[in-house]
This record gives structure tokens, sequence and C-alpha cells, in this order.
């Protein structure tokens, strides 16, 4: 299989209602991540960017969030309709989202 030049990772973790860190789960996580692999098959990049789902990434009270690899950038708050512009700037063309970037604190 070929490496992938971008590898999104979109956080599907899940908890308990009520659960005090609450999850990406909860805040739509699931349909992010269908909606990302619908935009790479309508793209038909699957030799370029790679998308899978994962578990807890960290900031859990700001998902549904998005890890994309190799540069290690962190989303926060994504939505499905913020997918078209990630691939075309930052999956493509290698310049991040800013907009959409967490918050640098979250790192420390
Ligand atoms: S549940 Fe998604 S970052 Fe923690």
């Amino acid at each position: 299989m070929p490496r992938p030049k971008k590898h999104v990772f979109v956080c599907n973790q899940s908890r308990p209602p009520g659960h005090p860190r609450g999850s990406c789960g909860k805040n739509g996580g699931t349909e992010l991540l269908q909606a990302f692999w619908q935009e790479l098959q309508k793209r038909n990049l699957y030799d370029v960017v790679a998308v899978t789902y994962s578990g807890c990434i960290g900031p859990c009270d700001s998902g549904p969030n998005v890890l994309v690899y190799p540069d290690g950038t962190l989303y926060s708050k994504v939505s499905p309709s913020d997918i078209a512009e990630i691939f075309d700037s930052h999956l493509l063309g290698d310049r991040p989202v800013e907009r959409l970037l967490a918050p640098q604190e979250v790192w420390n």
C-alpha cells in the first residue's frame, strides 16, 4: 500500500452520559468521521491521504478534534462543513487551516 502524505485521525471516543470530560463522540465525532471518509472517496485521494478513527486525543471539551500527521496539527471544534477547506488548504496544499487550530495552551 502507498505511504500517505497526510494521515488524519478523527477522534470518535465516547463516554457515558454525564461523564465530566465529555467526548468527541457526543459532539458529532462519528458524523465528522463519516464526512471525512465521504470526501476522501469523492476526491479519490487514497494514495495521498489516510483517514482513521481514533480514541481520545486530549482536549475532549473542545471536540470533535482532528489530528493530522506527520506535522502533528490539532484541529478543534471541526464540523463537516470545514472538511473541504481542510483538504484543499492543508492535506493538499500544506497550509493548515488557522481558524480551526487548537489553542496553543493545549500543548502545555
Ligand atoms: S474524547 Fe476526543 S479528544 Fe478526548
